[in-house]
């Protein structure tokens, strides 16, 4: 036997009995005729004594082992003098008899502690050091104990996993596909998964009635701290259910995992918002429910009053910053700069003033008499001492720009807590979404999207009007999953594809399995998928889902412990019946 204990669990109650233990040698430490070493492995860190007194060349060989060297060794259980109560094997140490070296290892290049001296790329080169770290361990035990609620919740609700291919064709999620080339079948490709939609629905007409599948998913996007090119999704498919039975379903699920792993409970049902409230009062469809200051359209309050910038803007909108009528004219000017970055667009910032004493002041005071300003105010309910933004622009660029503007105000002012945590579903989508630069309409989820039956009268006359049958679950101005009910009559499917100008021909080419698996009885049938890393870094209380992510990518999607994507060999390609030609 390697071990007959683990590092993390001997305790006061172990005292007098010998044992064995395995891990890398985290830290040593001489004082005058005594060697103290920290074993770590999975399961904690336990001291070692090595005594000069009682055994000197047993010591001597101690004193010899480097950070991380493997190493086996059994003694005896002691209490300690000077306890650690802050460690669960603080209070004994192992005095040592025999020591065997397992393995050695060069000096790692960074520490292996919890705050380590290691810079972002050196730890993902070196991944396998930095993951074993406790703080990087822990989120990976976390995401597993997630997983395994997730399978609980789904279980016990009859749903059952079912494992579908990676090697597909395309699904249109709107980002690229990663392809595949087929070495049997010269010149074809397949296309990865970018979520198993069409597969999940091909389950409801096979009557699995209740699908789901903890599964990776490949999109080849730009990256930003919450996308990596492949992630991992909750992904579950219900028959014969309308929206809210999916809602109430996964609420379920949502509750069941913030309980069983995070110990938080939710009372309340979550709540809801329509897409447009959530566009005109939040600026975007996941908004944050933390804080408030929300966004109020003043077009009409502010247009015609002589200042041409207002005068000349489409729309006009500001938010409502609490207790801050006391800032600097230097911070006032660091924000203007803020939101003049190009990341956010804007072209300056206006601002109101609700002093303490009830006066007003304002960036544009020759324009607006005091009543105006007052008339403002009291439209954000603002009381004195705050301090009102205004932005003029284009509206929905506007509204954009106020929803950053906003979660800036909301972190600044530390109203965005992670310990609190306020879910929300979003509803009716619009189904299409207009592209300016094609002229042509997009599926604003996916093209198996169902319209609402109240719109479907003008689904053909006035696509840019009808909503969806879809949601969003958003946490904390985070979007966590999104799903929809689906279209299952094959004419309906038909006249989608066609509103979003594939030709019969394309549409049969792509999705014809589906169309033809439609005649054969579909039920009706919806489903959803969670971002499974999303909700992991969430729940981890992490700024980015690469930290729960055991082996992930960097932000030019490159994997730089395997330094890939790589060349690959010339027989390789020709195997593959390809020849590579970098454009220009
Ligand atoms: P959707 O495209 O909204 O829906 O994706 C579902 C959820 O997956 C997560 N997600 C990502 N997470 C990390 N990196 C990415 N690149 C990434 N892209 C998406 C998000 C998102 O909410 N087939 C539909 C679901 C359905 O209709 O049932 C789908 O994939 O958290």
């Amino acid at each position: 036997m390697f071990r007959t204990h683990t590092c993390g669990e001997l305790t006061i109650k172990n005292i007098g009995q010998t044992v064995t233990l395995a891990g890398w040698m985290q830290r040593s430490r001489d004082l005058g005729g005594m060697t103290f070493i920290d074993l770590r492995d999975r399961y904690g860190l336990t001291q070692l004594l090595f005594n000069m007194d009682t055994n000197a060349a047993l010591c001597e060989e101690a004193r010899k082992l480097g950070r991380e060297f493997v190493i086996q060794v059994t003694g005896t259980v002691t209490e300690r003098s000077n306890k650690n109560l802050k460690m669960p094997t603080g209070e004994i140490e192992l005095v040592v008899n025999t020591l065997t070296i397992l393995n050695k290892a060069n000096t790692p290049p960074f520490t292996i502690e919890d705050d380590t001296d290691g810079g972002d790329e050196l730890r993902m080169r070196y991944r396998y050091l930095d993951l074993r770290r406790k703080t990087v361990r822990q989120n990976l035990e976390l995401r597993h104990k997630m997983a395994q609620e997730t399978r609980i919740y789904l279980d016990s609700q009859n749903f059952i996993e079912v494992e579908t291919p990676v090697l597909i064709k395309s699904t249109p999620e709107g980002a690229r596909d990663f392809v595949v080339p087929s070495r049997l079948n010269p010149g074809q490709f397949y296309a990865l998964p970018q979520s198993p939609q069409q597969l999940k629905q091909l389950l409801m007409v096979a009557g699995f009635d209740r699908y789901f599948q903890i599964v990776k998913c490949f999109r080849d996007e730009d990256l930003r701290a919450d996308r990596q090119p492949e992630f991992t999704q909750i992904d579950c498919e219900m028959s014969f259910v309308e929206q809210e039975d999916i809602l109430n379903m996964f609420e379920g699920m949502i509750k069941h995992l913030f309980k069983t792993v995070k110990g938080v409970e939710f009372d309340k049902p979550f709540q809801r918002m329509s897409f447009e409230e959530a566009m005109n009062t939040y600026g975007n469809d996941k908004p944050d429910l933390r804080f408030g200051m929300k966004i109020h359209e003043l077009t009409n309050q502010l247009k015609g009053k002589g200042f041409s910038i207002f005068d000349q803007a489409e729309y006009l909108g500001g938010i409502c910053a609490e207790g801050c009528s006391e800032y600097t004219r230097k911070q006032l000017d660091e924000l203007t700069e803020w939101v003049k970055r190009p990341q956010i667009g804007a072209q300056g910032l206006i601002y109101i003033r609700c002093n303490t004493d009830g006066t007003f002041k304002s960036s544009v005071d020759k324009f607006y008499t005091p009543e105006d300003l007052k008339a403002i105010a009291s439209i954000f309910g603002a009381k004195a001492g705050d301090l009102i933004f205004i932005l003029p622009g284009k509206k929905k660029k506007t509204l954009a720009q106020l929803s950053e503007l906003r979660l800036e105000m909301g972190s600044r002012l530390g109203l965005r807590d992670k310990n609190i945590f306020v879910p929300l579903w979003v509803i009716d989508f619009p189904l299409f979404e207009w592209d300016e630069d094609t002229q042509r309409f997009y599926a604003m989820h996916h093209p198996f999207t169902s319209p609402k039956p109240e719109d479907i009268e003008f689904f053909e006359s006035d696509s840019g009007k009808v909503r969806a049958n879809a949601y969003d679950c958003v946490i904390n101005g985070v979007e966590l999953g999104g799903g929809s009910i689906r279209i299952y009559d094959q004419q309906l499917q038909k006249t989608m594809f066609k509103i979003l100008g594939f030709s019969q021909e394309q549409a049969e080419y792509q999705f014809g399995f589906l169309m033809n698996a439609f005649t054969y009885g579909a039920p009706p049938h919806g489903g959803i998928a969670f971002g499974f890393d999303r909700l992991a870094s969430m729940f981890a209380g992490l700024d980015s889902i690469r930290d729960v992510i055991a082996f992930p990518k960097n932000n030019s999607g490159r994997d730089v412990m395997m330094d890939t994507p790589s060349i690959i060999a010339n027989e390789q390609l020709h195997e593959l019946n390809i020849r590579v030609e970098l454009k220009e």
